[in-house]
């Protein structure tokens, strides 16, 4: 693992994702970057935070989101680079993408993640959030390498796929009651599953920078109802699979979770929230 990038990242790693993770939690984002720049060199040299910059020196210039979807992450970026450019190969995704976006300094871009449309040596970050997978990583690894100045960084974070839920005492049972169903779902995904792991493995590798590390057990916590669990099952893929396959014995099985949390809870819980963390993990790496 390179010590540089730990030494970098160190107490960070957290506010980093939760950051970009999440469109809420701006504030955590702040204190890293505010951090950043106040008690080490900085995850990228050259960058200083945008209400530091009078005194602290400029902000960092250039963040590129690639993958970036309906331009989650980017808007969160924007506060902190002059310029952020959001790319996707889908032109539906950056429509919504363009659709959602006021902040005048992003811009996106249709283009693969695999040949950027930028010069050499111009970019201070490259972030991937639920993206990666998609690339072809040699590819992707030469072209990060291309662009991003030097000490320039790379940031591509991931669910896990682990999940907790927490509430008074009835977290073991609820969290059992989750990951049973969550097993059973996930016999209709396994293959992508596994190829997902893969592929992250395979980017590690061909990430080629020596100070590079992976990060896992990074946690998030939303605050959901029963009901918006369930309807976080029902948006994921291999729920939908069931559905294509079975759809009597896909809507049973969810009202029989449903059921099982309430009969857990046993208070009225259509308004209670309950912890649901989330684990993500994130690869990290630094071009010398
Ligand atoms: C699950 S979405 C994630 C979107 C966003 N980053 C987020 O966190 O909400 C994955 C995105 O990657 C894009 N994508 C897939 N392969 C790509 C590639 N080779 N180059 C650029 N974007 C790609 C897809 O079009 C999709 O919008």
């Amino acid at each position: 693992m390179g010590q540089m990038t730990a030494n970098r990242w160190q107490g960070k790693r957290r506010q980093y994702m939760f950051a970009l993770s999440s469109t809420n939690r701006q504030h955590e984002w702040e204190t890293l970057v505010a951090d950043a720049a106040d008690s080490f060199s900085s995850p990228f040299p050259h960058f200083h935070c945008r209400k530091n910059a009078g005194q602290k020196g400029k902000p960092f210039e250039l963040a590129v989101d690639a993958g970036c979807g309906t331009g989650r992450s980017t808007r969160t970026l924007a506060p902190y680079f002059q310029k952020v450019i959001g790319i996707d190969v889908s032109e539906s995704q950056l429509s919504v993408a363009r659709k959602c976006t006021s902040n005048e300094n992003i811009s996106y871009q249709i283009s693969p993640a695999e040949e950027l449309p930028l010069e050499d040596a111009s970019v201070d970050l490259i972030n991937a959030g639920l993206a990666a997978h998609w690339f072809n990583p040699e590819k992707f690894g030469q072209e990060a390498a291309r662009v991003l100045k030097h000490g320039g960084c790379l940031a591509l974070h991931s669910f896990s796929l682990v999940f907790e839920i927490e509430y008074k005492d009835k977290s073991e049972e609820l969290t059992a009651a989750f990951s049973e169903a969550w097993k059973i779902l996930f016999e209709f995904n396994k293959k992508v599953d596994g190829e997902m792991k893969a592929m992250y493995q395979e980017l590690f590798s061909a990430i080629p920078f020596k100070d590079k590390q992976r990060i896992n057990g990074i946690r998030e916590v939303f605050f959901l109802t029963v009901s918006e669990i369930m309807s976080f099952l029902q948006a994921i893929c291999s729920y939908k699979k069931f559905l294509e396959q079975d759809k009597d014995k896909a809507t049973a099985f969810l009202q029989g979770l449903e059921k099982r949390f309430l009969d857990i809870l046993g208070e009225p819980a259509s308004d209670v929230r309950l912890g649901f963390h989330v684990y993500y993990f994130c690869l990290l790496a630094s071009k010398p």
